[in-house]
C-alpha cells in the first residue's frame, strides 16, 4: 500500500479525563467495538487508587499495566486506530502532557453530574497549546446529570472552546430515554438491561416532528426533545470540520460508557472527522507525514520492571516516511547511527515485532539507557522536534545521598529517572545541592523506591520551600546578569544548564516580574 494510503487510514489519539469520569470504561468499549478485546473488564484501570500511595506493590503493578496498555492499536472499518493511554493518577499528569504531544486528536470524557473538573481544565490547556482537535463525550447519562445546555455552556466557558452538540440526550438518570444523534439523524433508545453487552436499539428518525416519536418516548419527552433540538439549531452554528481540525470547535456527544451507550455513534463520527497524522514542527521546518524519509521522536520511556535488567522501552512516534526494522537511523542528539532488530508494535493487548511502521504509529524501541525524552531519529537530517513540554513542577525537595558508598549508583539512577521524565532535577547555584521538582507527592516515593530497587542506591529527602520554578530568558543580557546576581540564592540550573528562578512565594515571583520587565518568565520548557 502506498505511504499516503497508510497515512490516511490512521487515527492516533488519546482519551483524557479527570479521574473517575470514565476514561478507562470508554477506552474499553472502543476496543470492544474494534474487536480488539472480547470481554468487558479486559482493560485494567491504570489508576493508583487514593490511599494506595505507599503501597509499592501497587505502583509496580500499575507500571506493568501501563506498559501493556501504553498503546492500543486496532482496525475498525479500514481505519487503523491507535489509542495512547494516559495515566489516571494526577500525580503523573506530566506523563499525560507528554503523551499528548504524540497524538493527532483527543476525546475528552466529562462526568455529566460533575461537569468540568480541575484535571479536565489542565489537560485542555495542553490541547490548546497545540491546537489539538477535541471531541467531548459527556458520560454517565444513566445517572442524574446537569442540564445539557448548562453543561455545554460550562464547557465553552471553562475549557475556552466553542462547542457543537452532535447528539442530544433525552433526560438523564432514572428517566433517561436515550440520545438523538444529530449527526446521523437517528434515535438511540436506552434500555438499561442491555448493560455491558448489546448495542442500543437505533431508530432512524430524520423527521422528529413525526407523531411516531411520541409513541416511542412519551409525549412529554418527545416535546422536550423537539424544543431542545430547535434551540440547538438556533444557538449553535452548523458543525464545521475545519474549525474542529483547527482546535477551535469541539463536537459534543452524550452517552453512558459503562452501558455501552452512545459509544458506537462516537466512534463512527470519530473515524469520519478525526484527523489522520498531521505535520509536526521542528526547530527548522515542519515535517509532513508524506515525506519519504523516516522521522520520529521519543515521547515516553518505560523502565523494565525487572531490576536485574536495566533495559528500557522507548516509545517513538513516527512522524514521516516508513520506519523499517534493521535499517540505520540517525540518533540526532548523539550523532550515532542506530538500527533496531526488534522494534515492537502494539495491537490490542499484544506486543509483536514489526518490519514496518507508518506515520501515526508508535514503535517500541529497546533502550539500554541512551535515549531521552524528545530524542529525534531521522535518515540523516539534523532535525529536532519541538513542543514536548516539561512543566513547572509544583513540589520540591532536596535529594541527599543516604549511603556514601553508593554515590555513583545514586547519580546514575537520578540521571536515568530524569531522562525517563519521572521528575525534574535542578542544581542550586547557591550551594550546588540537587533539588528534585515534581508535579505530585507520589513521585518522591516512586523515585526513592526505584533508586533502591533498581540502582541499589539510597536517598533521603530534605524540605525546601519553593513556590514555583520558572525558566528565565532575556535579550537584555545586562538585566539578566543583574537579576541572577541579585537573586543568587534563588537561582538554579536545570539538567540542560538552563537558568531557572526558584521563587519562594507568589509575591516574590510577581515582584520579580514587575521589577525586571525585560526578563521572560516561562512556566513550561521544552525537552
Ligand atoms: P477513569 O478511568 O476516568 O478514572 O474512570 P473509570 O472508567 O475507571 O470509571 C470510574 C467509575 O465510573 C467506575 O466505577 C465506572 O464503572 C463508572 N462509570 C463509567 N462510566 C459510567 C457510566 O456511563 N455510568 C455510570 N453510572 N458509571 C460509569 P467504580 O465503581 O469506580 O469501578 P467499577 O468497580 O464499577 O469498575
Amino acid at each position: 500500500m502506498a505511504l499516503i494510503d497508510e497515512i490516511t487510514k490512521r487515527r492516533t489519539f488519546a482519551v483524557i479525563a479527570h479521574p473517575d469520569a470514565g476514561k478507562t470504561t470508554l477506552t474499553e468499549k472502543l476496543l470492544l467495538f474494534g474487536g480488539a478485546i472480547h470481554v468487558a473488564g479486559a482493560v485494567k484501570s491504570n489508576k493508583i487508587k487514593k490511599g494506595a500511595t505507599s503501597d509499592f506493590m501497587e505502583i509496580e503493578r500499575q507500571r506493568g499495566i501501563s506498559v501493556a496498555t501504553s498503546v492500543m492499536g486496532f482496525n475498525y472499518k479500514d481505519v487503523k486506530i491507535n489509542i495512547l493511554d494516559t495515566p489516571g493518577h494526577e500525580d503523573f499528569a506530566e506523563d499525560t502532557y507528554r503523551t499528548l504531544t504524540a497524538v493527532d486528536s483527543v476525546i475528552i470524557v466529562i462526568d455529566g453530574a460533575k461537569g468540568v473538573e480541575a484535571q479536565t481544565r489542565k489537560l485542555m490547556n495542553v490541547c490548546r497549546m497545540r491546537n489539538t482537535p477535541v471531541i467531548v463525550f459527556i458520560n454517565k447519562l444513566d445517572r442524574p446529570c446537569n442540564d445539557p445546555f448548562d453543561l455545554l455552556d460550562e464547557i465553552e466557558r471553562e475549557l475556552q472552546i466553542r462547542v457543537r452538540p452532535l447528539a442530544f440526550p433525552i433526560s438523564s438518570g432514572d428517566t433517561f430515554k436515550g440520545v438523538y444523534n444529530i449527526y446521523e439523524q437517528n434515535l438511540s433508545l436506552f434500555t438499561s438491561d442491555e448493560r455491558q453487552t448489546a448495542d442500543a436499539q437505533t431508530v432512524d428518525f430524520s423527521d422528529i416532528s413525526s407523531p411516531e416519536l411520541d409513541e416511542i418516548i412519551e409525549e412529554k419527552y418527545a416535546n422536550q426533545l423537539r424544543e431542545n433540538l430547535e434551540l440547538v439549531e438556533g444557538v449553535y452554528d452548523e458543525f464545521n470540520r475545519e474549525d474542529y481540525l483547527a482546535g477551535k470547535l469541539a463536537p459534543v456527544f452524550f452517552g453512558s460508557a459503562v452501558n455501552n451507550f452512545g459509544v458506537r455513534e462516537l466512534l463512527e463520527c470519530f473515524i469520519q472527522i478525526a484527523p489522520s497524522p498531521r505535520p509536526t514542527t521542528t526547530e527548522t521546518r515542519p515535517v509532513e507525514p508524506s515525506e519519504q524519509k523516516m522521522t520520529g521522536f521519543i515521547f515516553k520511556i518505560h523502565a523494565n520492571m525487572d531490576p536485574n535488567h536495566r533495559d528500557r522501552l522507548a516509545f517513538m512516534k513516527i512522524c514521516s516516511g516508513t520506519f523499517e526494522r534493521n535499517k540505520n537511523y540517525l540518533h540526532v542528539r548523539s550523532g550515532k547511527q542506530l538500527k533496531f532488530s526488534s522494534p515492537t508494535a502494539f495491537m490490542a493487548e499484544k506486543k509483536s515485532v514489526i518490519d514496518f511502521a507508518y506515520p501515526g504509529d508508535i514503535v517500541g524501541l529497546h533502550d539500554t539507557g541512551t535515549f531521552k525524552i524528545g530524542d529525534t531519529f531521522t535518515e540523516g537530517e539534523k532535525l529536532k522536534f519541538t513542543g514536548i513540554p516539561s512543566f513547572s513542577p509544583e513540589l520540591f525537595r532536596y535529594i541527599e545521598n543516604a549511603d556514601p558508598m553508593k554515590f555513583k549508583q545514586l547519580a546514575k539512577g537520578v540521571d536515568q529517572l530524569m531522562d525517563e521524565g519521572v521528575a525534574q532535577l535542578f542544581t542550586s547555584s547557591l550551594n550546588g545541592r540537587k533539588i528534585i521538582g515534581t508535579v505530585g507527592q507520589l513521585q518522591f516515593e516512586v523515585i526513592q523506591y526505584r533508586l533502591e530497587h533498581e540502582y541499589g542506591a539510597k536517598c533521603r529527602w530534605e524540605p525546601i520551600s519553593i513556590y514555583k520554578a520558572c525558566w528565565i530568558e532575556s535579550d537584555n543580557q545586562e538585566q539578566l546578569a543583574d537579576f541572577k546576581r541579585r537573586k543568587h540564592t534563588n537561582m538554579a540550573v536545570d539538567k540542560h544548564g538552563r537558568d531557572v528562578f526558584l521563587a519562594d512565594t507568589s509575591y516574590a515571583l510577581a515582584l520579580a516580574q514587575e521589577n525586571f520587565k525585560d526578563i521572560r518568565f516561562h512556566f513550561t520548557s521544552e525537552f
